[in-house]
């Protein structure tokens, strides 16, 4: 999954030589489930999100399965949530036994639109869900007043955006609770891990519960909780990779400026008003069609690039309704964007690269 023939692969995950001796340090202590490493990874975590209790996970698909599950909702709720995601999201809220509604995004942003989000609001909806898309902070300062109103639950998927903001607050901070993912293509990664971020001791406290079997002493089960622990081994790759966050966002946001200043013909990605953005991908939109051609002639040249996402989740077999009303922002981004490569390990003349060909080969003729 990690490797490539391509010259400029469009994700390229780091495993260092820190994240190995991290790994085999905790694999020779004998300790490897949820143990020191995973408190440790938690507490450091908490930085990132205005020392918010930190619960960690084996995955952030979980981490927004057990949020919905702590807060209550589930069989006959519904909760709001973007259809241009990955699927992980709509997935969290069926496997928490509600059901997703879908509502159309922000062309520009990518993330749900408030308007919209209202208006898919019915007499069941218990949460909205959020997707800080490709790193990018959705409209929380709209979302929260709206969810406020109509006195909704609000789980942020953060799971592309460790260190997004919106006017100086960090995502995860905002609903009851925000959700990341350590998949190894994300900004930073454990293995695979998830974490959830929360302001409530006592939801903190179920969330504990529910990925350990309803137990904190064991064997005096409390609630039904399912297995979802993080284990030790990951929390302690997690912890190394959490260090070089910080240094890796700067080189992302930083490589992303490149790319804006040298891409000509197509329009880079937007930003916000207050909106901190991440860069856990670089998308441009490539119209009239010409997006997949445009992605062959890259793979020609040796650069990577990807769709995220093709099929919208209300378009994939398991949600398919022909009755769902439209949602033309999210059929137009999903036949139009393509990301390019903006890790941190792209040197100046890979961002040259890619910019030259993208220019050439999709920029306006
Ligand atoms: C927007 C979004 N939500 C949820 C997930 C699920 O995270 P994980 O793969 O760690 O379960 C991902 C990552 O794949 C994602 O990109």
């Amino acid at each position: 999954m990690c490797g490539s023939s391509l010259s400029i692969p469009a994700a390229r995950p780091v495993i260092g030589e820190a994240e190995i001796e991290a790994a085999v340090r905790v694999l020779r202590s004998g300790h490897v489930i949820q143990g020191p490493e995973v408190a440790a990874f938690e507490e450091e975590f908490s930085e990132l999100v205005a020392e918010r209790h930190c619960v960690a996970v084996n995955s952030g698909t979980s981490a927004l399965q057990l949020s919905l599950m702590a807060l209550g909702i589930g069989a006959g709720d519904e909760v709001v949530v973007p259809s241009f995601s990955f699927a992980a999201t709509a997935n969290a809220v069926r496997l928490a036994g509600a059901e997703p509604v879908f509502a159309d995004i922000t062309p520009g942003t990518y993330c749900l639109d408030p308007l919209a989000a209202a208006a898919a609001i019915g007499p069941r909806t218990a949460a909205l869900m959020p997707v800080h898309l490709y790193g990018h902070p959705a409209a929380m300062d709209h979302l929260m007043p709206l969810a406020a109103r109509h006195g909704l639950a609000v789980v942020e998927d953060a799971c592309q955006a460790h260190g997004a903001a919106l006017h100086g607050r960090s995502v995860g901070t905002f609903g009851q609770a925000g959700c990341f993912s350590f998949y190894p293509t994300k900004n930073m990664h454990a293995l695979e891990g998830g974490m959830i971020t929360t302001a409530d001791p006592r939801l903190a406290r179920t969330l504990r519960l529910l990925r350990n079997q309803g137990m904190e002493q064991r064997y005096e089960n409390e609630i039904v909780g399912a297995n979802m622990r993080m284990t030790d081994v990951a929390a302690a790759v997690g912890r190394e990779q959490l260090k070089q966050l910080p240094a890796w966002t700067e080189r992302r946001r930083a490589n992303a400026k490149v790319l804006d200043s040298r891409i000509e013909g197509l329009p880079v990605p937007q930003v916000a008003d207050g909106a901190r953005h991440v860069y856990h991908q670089y998308t441009v939109a490539v119209p009239d069609g010409r997006r997949d051609a445009l992605q062959q002639e890259l793979a020609r040249q040796g650069i990577g690039s990807a769709v995220y996402y093709p099929t919208p989740i209300h378009r994939l077999k398991p949600y398919h309704d022909p009755a769902r009303p439209p949602l033309p922002e999210t059929d137009r981004a999903a036949a139009a964007v393509l990301s390019l490569p903006v890790h941190p390990t792209l040197g100046q003349g890979d961002l040259e690269r890619i910019a030259r060909a993208v220019s050439f080969a999709g920029g306006a003729r």
